[in-house]
């Protein structure tokens, strides 16, 4: 279990479905603090300590009726707390109360819609009895009696149970998923389990937690010395400037920049952290080793794992000669921390050696300030402006660790890497001037190993190709290709060819994610 702050919350049980994480991330939108448990490591006791004002009880991918099936604990029903069961959760509270549940030829998949019949606290001033409203349906079972003391107060076309409440107790069921986005009025609704049914207070603000994260940071630092790696990216800048606002001078950062990042970026790191916030920073130009040891090598994972070396041995020894620091600051977020359900077991294949400071902790032996543990991505953008850190850094799209270094398939040189460097930047600045930077969650340019001919003026010429890429995504694990239209490419390309000497062609990568990545390598 994390720390959790001195405000109200509430538990989510999860059974594993796909999208568990977005019923914490609609509870939190609301102003409310919520962590996710696995079922298999929630008790009475679990919940006593963690004491929240209410429970959802998540999806999952079982069915009640397997062997083995997943449970909430018996005594939660008796622990006078509201509980809202979604999907299988739903399930399983109706089979752990005396209801009847059955598995189903007639698996309600996708869209859908329910028929309100009565008024229930769950939808008040949301929904009306009488009119339908449009859900997301994702089971396989499905009640046939619901427990003692509960009724249906809404139904759809394959289940007259999709909204279940009980007579006297705080107890709901839907057999949807308002937590996802096709559920019209879900993330309503689950603010009306939170807010209304629930009674949370709904102060969980970045402007409190910026308070409480500070004492707290203070508490375990003491008197001690804190070294952090900053990469420029949004959560090792939110930490670094939350932690330094914390305890000041007694934090470093070690900005280890291997020469594969975007144009400018190097240059504002320094000026922002060190200029603006007046945090100690080492910058340690590193490029040449990297460049250097990167030369002629062209395997992805190769490439990697050289620059995941190379990170650790440079930063160890900026570290070292800094000396006496007690702590390692990491941007750790929620995400890494939840412990998932998996029902599957078994390793799963590696797709890429993902670069970044993990492994540095156990190298260094030192304990570890992670003050993001509890928060998504976007509650850290939200962090970030709360400490006035400019929106060019809180708002940019993910960029990997190993930088440009994977978005050049083949051999590196300086010189590639200037002609990236330029053409990616001219992409950038149209979906800027176009509007469109946030509305999706990464884009960038890849330069290509291939030269082709060309004509210009009446030249000949036999340069690079360069591939554009583009994607919506909420989580980096899927990811569609962004639709721009013509003329918007069309522009980008006339510009990069005409601007970036060494390009003279440009496509646009329209692969989703899967069956590609997002990155090229
Ligand atoms: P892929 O290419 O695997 O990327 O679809 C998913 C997300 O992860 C980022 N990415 C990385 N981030 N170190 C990182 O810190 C890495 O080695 C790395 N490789 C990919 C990628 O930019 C995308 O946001």
């Amino acid at each position: 279990m994390l720390h959790a702050p001195m405000t109200d919350r509430i538990l989510i049980v999860d059974f594993g479905s796909q999208v568990t994480q977005l019923i914490a991330r609609r509870v939190r939108e609301s102003g409310v603090y919520s962590e996710i448990h696995p079922f298999n490591k929630v008790t009475e006791e679990s919940i006593r300590d963690f004491d929240p004002k209410g429970v959802i009880l998540s999806g999952g991918p079982a069915s009640v009726h397997h062997t083995d099936t997943p449970r909430a604990p018996d005594g939660l029903f008796d622990m006078g707390l509201p509980v809202l069961g979604i999907c299988y959760g739903e399930m399983t509270m109706c089979a752990q109360l005396g209801g009847e549940v059955v598995p189903t030829t007639e698996r309600e998949f996708g869209r859908a819609f329910v028929d309100v019949m009565e008024d229930c606290p769950l939808y008040e001033d949301v929904w009306q009895p009488g009119e339908k409203y449009q859900v997301w349906m994702s089971h396989g079972d499905k009640i046939v009696q619901v427990p003692p003391g509960f009724r249906a107060v809404a139904s759809s076309d394959s289940s007259p149970f999709a909204v279940i409440t009980h007579e006297s107790k705080p107890f709901y069921g839907v057999q949807f998923h308002p937590e996802v986005v096709h559920t019209l009025e879900g993330a309503q609704l689950l603010k009306n389990f939170v807010h209304k049914i629930a009674g949370c207070a709904g102060d969980w603000t970045m402007a409190n937690f910026r308070e409480e994260e500070i004492a707290k940071i203070r508490k375990q630092v003491g008197d001690g010395n804190v070294i952090c790696g900053l990469s420029g990216g949004v959560d090792s800048s939110v930490a670094a400037v939350l932690i330094h606002e914390a305890i000041g001078d007694q934090l470093t950062c070690i900005f280890v920049d291997h020469g594969l990042l975007r144009q400018g970026e190097a240059e504002q790191v320094v000026e922002t952290f060190r200029d603006r916030f007046n945090i100690k920073l080492v910058h340690r130009d590193a490029s040449d080793l990297f460049i250097g040891e990167l030369e002629g090598k062209d395997d992805p994972e190769e490439k990697r794992k050289i620059i995941g070396r190379l990170f650790i041995e440079v930063f160890e020894e900026e570290a070292a000669k800094i000396g006496g620091a007690d702590f390692l600051a990491q941007g750790t977020l929620y995400p890494d921390v939840i412990e998932s359900v998996s029902f599957t077991g078994g390793p799963s294949v590696t797709i890429k050696s993902h670069h970044n400071v993990g492994g540095l902790p156990e190298r260094m032996n030192m304990s570890l300030v992670e003050p993001l543990r509890e928060l998504f991505k976007d509650e850290v953008r939200d962090l970030g402006r709360e400490l006035g850190i400019p929106e060019d850094i809180v708002g940019r799209h993910p960029f990997p660790g190993p930088g440009l270094a994977i978005r050049l398939p083949g051999g590196i040189t300086r010189e590639k890497l200037d002609i990236l460097r330029q053409a990616d930047a001219i992409y950038i600045d149209e979906i800027r001037k176009a509007d469109l930077y946030d509305t999706i969650w990464q884009a960038f340019a890849v330069l290509l190993p291939v030269r082709t001919v060309g004509v210009m003026g009446d030249d000949r010429t036999y340069d690079y190709a360069c591939a554009l890429r583009a994607v919506t995504s909420t989580d980096g694990m899927t990811a569609d290709y962004f639709p721009f239209d013509h003329d918007f490419l069309g522009r980008a390309a006339n510009r990069i060819i005409n601007e970036v000497r060494g390009i003279n062609r440009v496509t646009y990568d329209i692969t989703s994610k899967p069956p590609g990545t997002i990155e090229w390598e």
